[in-house]
């Protein structure tokens, strides 16, 4: 089997380059390579003929794409599009990450596959209007749709909420309380989405399984909760400050739920689900 990774240089890209794939031989691309604001990528997949095309690149900046609509939805809706036809025109699979950022947050329990979109900002925009034109690009895919991505040394809340404890001052520091969801660690996205491919790839009618999933930890909590269990496990004695997001002046609005049920991919792909706060532990390297 042939894996192209396109994003490498990101958080979730890093993972995916670095996981073990086994007997497959993978290559990966950042953007140098395979821009994505331009048709390099969907040619390089044209070029490479690989068996899956895996997409952690994305336009992430979610304040950014307030101002910048039309760049935005270029790279998280019409060159995933680009991507998906190529795969298809090659027979590839072609894995493409979304977000919680889909829905507006009005729903009271998890979101499930089924619920209505009704994005709150740009960002979340162009990623339904790019898993829409995967879904209809005629190819086999997984549209995965995850919240609250972190990883070791990314550029993430985890990693900035740390780095403001351990920098200059004493004050408490206000960490939003009113916006529930999950972190999703880029190791536990890289090893379910290996484990649904293997399934894919390796099974006579993986086609079946093409489609769209939820994708996140179990359990939910508020940044606050999270930056709280983070400082915990690291032993960081710094005070947090429960507070609104309306006190953060944000130019995209976000939704106050932000929670995903994974349970179709569990049940589908053989996934046992882990807990949000193991795998923060996972990440942290503190033993149990
Ligand atoms: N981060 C989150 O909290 C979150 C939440 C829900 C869903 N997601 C989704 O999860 C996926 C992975 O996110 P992540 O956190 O790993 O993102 P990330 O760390 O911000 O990485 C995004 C990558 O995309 C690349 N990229 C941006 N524009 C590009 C272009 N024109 N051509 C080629 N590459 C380009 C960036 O390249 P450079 O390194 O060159 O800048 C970067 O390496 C994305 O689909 C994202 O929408 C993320």
């Amino acid at each position: 089997m042939r894996i192209l990774i396109l994003g490498r240089d990101g958080q979730l890209g890093r993972e995916l380059a670095a996981l073990d794939w086994g007997c497959a031989r993978v290559e990966s691309a950042g953007r140098e390579r395979a821009d994505l604001a331009t048709p390099a990528a969907a040619a390089l997949v044209l070029a490479l003929r690989p068996d899956v095309v895996i997409n952690a690149a994305a336009w992430t900046d979610v304040e950014g794409a307030e101002e910048a609509r039309e760049a935005a939805f270029r790279i998280n809706a019409e060159a995933p599009g680009e991507l998906a036809r190529a795969c298809a025109q090659v027979g590839a699979w072609f894995v493409h990450y979304s977000s919680d950022y889909v829905f507006d947050g009005r729903k009271s329990g998890a979101y499930v596959e089924g619920d209505v979109p009704q994005p709150l900002n740009v960002y979340g925009e162009s990623k339904l209007a790019g898993e829409a034109a995967v879904m209809q690009a005629g190819g086999t895919h997984l549209v995965l749709r995850t919240s609250w991505v972190y990883s070791a040394g990314g550029d993430n809340f985890l990693s900035r909420v740390i780095a403001r404890a351990r920098g200059p001052g004493t004050a408490a520091l206000p960490v939003v309380n009113d916006q529930v969801g999950a972190p999703t660690w880029t190791r536990t996205l890289a090893e379910a989405t290996r484990l649904a491919l293997r399934r894919c790839v390796h099974v006579a009618d993986g086609g079946q399984f093409s489609g769209l999933y939820h994708l996140t930890p179990a359990g939910r909590c508020n940044w606050f909760d999270y930056a709280k269990a983070a400082f915990e496990l690291l032993g960081i004695e710094r005070e947090l400050a429960p507070v609104s997001a309306g006190a953060f002046a944000a130019r995209a609005r976000r939704p106050a739920n932000s929670e995903l049920d994974a349970s179709r991919f569990a049940t589908v792909f053989g996934w046992t689900r882990p807990g949000w706060q193991d795998e923060l532990r996972r990440c942290l390297g503190v033993p149990v």
